[in-house]
């Protein structure tokens, strides 16, 4: 036996089985294309993720023929796709979660910005799912506006692996849409009303752990039921069991998004943060604060390809050894804008506290500590909005593997950092939720004891030098902000 796992994310579709110790068999990965059609504007081919999917799929199951028990779906949020049922094609390319096309458009329901977050714990951004659909049924108009459907990712692909049976969703991508009341767990008429959205575009919403039809569309798969759908960063939450209130995760990805599990608590956020769903033990909704960092591993990325300062970021550890400290030099990544909780959308990057010592080593440093200075932000958010002080945070993600980056972050902090053996919590998370409804496993208290620690890393710095980083950090973020 074994679970499939797909993690359909903003870069690429990941497959992977898992077997009941809760340890990968196999994965296939497959990049999908970024569409930038204007300054601002983020695209993907909704077809083209399918084949990666199907791809991925096909890939796996030749290496690895066994027994499929159930599939489960975790994927990139937000992002808004739209097509016809009646031929299955979509309508336009899907509106990607980066995309700012709709600034303006956003605007236009500014009066009830504060309804629009009392009920779903979001602001009203271009980020979110609604502004992306309204875009998308005034800029492509079609004959029988009827036939029409919505879907985040998690949608398409169920749409498309039951051969057209299911539209549904789960309430954790629901939550990320603006139009889905987080209170009362449903679509919300005012909120539809305020969108111009009709009803018969929107999928059912079901709980991450249920019953979503079987795969009728790949033939290796074909019966095969689908037992899990959850947005990527809750399913990473659930991935590395932090199913109770006050345990928190980072993803350390391209960005950084941190999730902390708020439990029945509705926080709605006095720093900057999101409230949102997310999934208790059980698989039942619970709430959770989310902040995210728009620049995290990219600022490793732009050494590499516009600075020309490494040539692969597994590199930048090594270099930024070769420096004590950043020597007073700090980088603050605000590529674009400064996400939670500054929220600075118009803020540019910086480097700041140069001397003529400052050297490669000192920028890769500082560039490594920005993620970790901006992680320590949001986390200090969460500390304030909930009053929970957390005995350590939970890690994953590409850059975990960055030993100093991973220990910096714990002496920023002041707790202690744990690293998970496996760290594709994401699709972990999909592949728990799937196995616990399909009874390959039975309680949340088993898959803790699947999951082990690869390390730890905790607090070494004393308090006089963490207090001058942080200082140092603070005043770097102000003179950015000061423009
Ligand atoms: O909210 C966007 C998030 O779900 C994207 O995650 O991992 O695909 O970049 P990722």
């Amino acid at each position: 036996m074994s679970i499939l796992a797909i993690d359909q994310g903003t870069t690429g579709t990941r497959s992977v089985l898992y077997d009941s110790g809760g340890n990968i068999i196999a994965d296939s990965y497959r990049e999908i294309s970024q569409i930038y059609p204007q300054e601002g504007w983020v695209e993907h081919d909704p077809v083209e993720i399918w084949k990666t999917v199907v791809d991925t799929v096909a890939e796996l199951k030749a290496a690895f023929p066994g027994e499929v028990t159930a599939v489960g779906i975790a994927n990139q949020r937000e992002t808004a796709i739209v097509w016809d049922k009646t031929t299955g094609s979509p309508i336009c390319n899907a509106i990607v979660w980066q995309c700012r096309r709709t600034n303006d458009l956003c605007s236009r329901y500014a009066a009830e910005a504060e309804m629009i977050t009392e009920k779903t714990g979001l602001p009203l951004d271009p980020y979110f799912s609604a502004t992306k659909i309204r875009w998308i049924l005034e800029h492509c108009p079609v004959d029988n506006p009827e036939n029409l459907l919505f879907g985040t990712v998690d949608s398409w692909l169920l749409w498309n692996l039951t051969g057209g049976k299911v539209h549904a969703t789960d309430y954790t991508n629901a939550s990320r849409t603006l139009l889905y009341n987080i209170r009362e767990k449903k679509w919300d008429d005012d909120l539809l009303e305020v969108f111009g959205m009709p009803r018969s575009l929107l999928p059912e919403v079901k709980n991450p752990m249920d019953d979503f039809g079987t795969v009728e569309s790949i033939s290796e798969l074909r019966g095969v039921p689908i037992r899990a759908v959850a947005g990527d960063q809750q399913s990473a939450l659930f991935g590395q069991c932090c199913f109770t209130q006050g345990k928190v995760k980072n993803t350390y990805g391209t960005g950084c998004f941190m999730v902390m599990n708020t439990g029945d608590r509705f926080i709605r956020s006095k720093n900057g943060l999101l409230t949102t769903l997310a999934i208790d033990a059980a698989g039942k909704p619970c709430y959770a604060l989310e902040g995210s960092v728009f620049i995290g591993g990219a600022v490793m990325q732009w050494l590499r390809d516009e600075m020309g300062l490494i040539e692969h970021a597994a590199e930048s550890e090594a270099i930024a050894k070769e420096a004590a400290s950043s020597a007073g030099v700090y980088i603050v990544p605000a590529f674009t804008g400064l996400g939670a909780p500054h929220w600075h959308a118009d803020a540019k990057g910086s480097i700041v506290g140069l001397t003529r010592g400052a050297n490669k080593n000192h920028i890769v440093r500082a560039a490594l500590e920005s993620i970790a200075y901006q992680s320590y932000d949001v986390f200090l958010a969460m500390v304030a909005d909930s009053g929970v002080l957390p005995e350590s945070l939970i890690v994953d993600g590409g850059a975990v593997e960055n030993s100093l980056l991973m220990q910096f972050q714990a002496d920023m902090l002041g707790v202690a950092v744990h690293k998970p053996h496996n760290t594709e919590s994401t699709s972990l998370g999909a592949a728990f939720l799937a196995g616990l409804r399909s009874g390959v496993w039975g309680s949340a208290d088993e898959l803790q004891s699947l999951r082990h620690l690869q390390c730890s890393y905790e607090p070494e710095m004393d308090e006089e030098r963490r207090g001058e980083c942080l200082e140092g950090w603070n005043r770097a973020v102000r003179q950015t902000l000061a423009g």
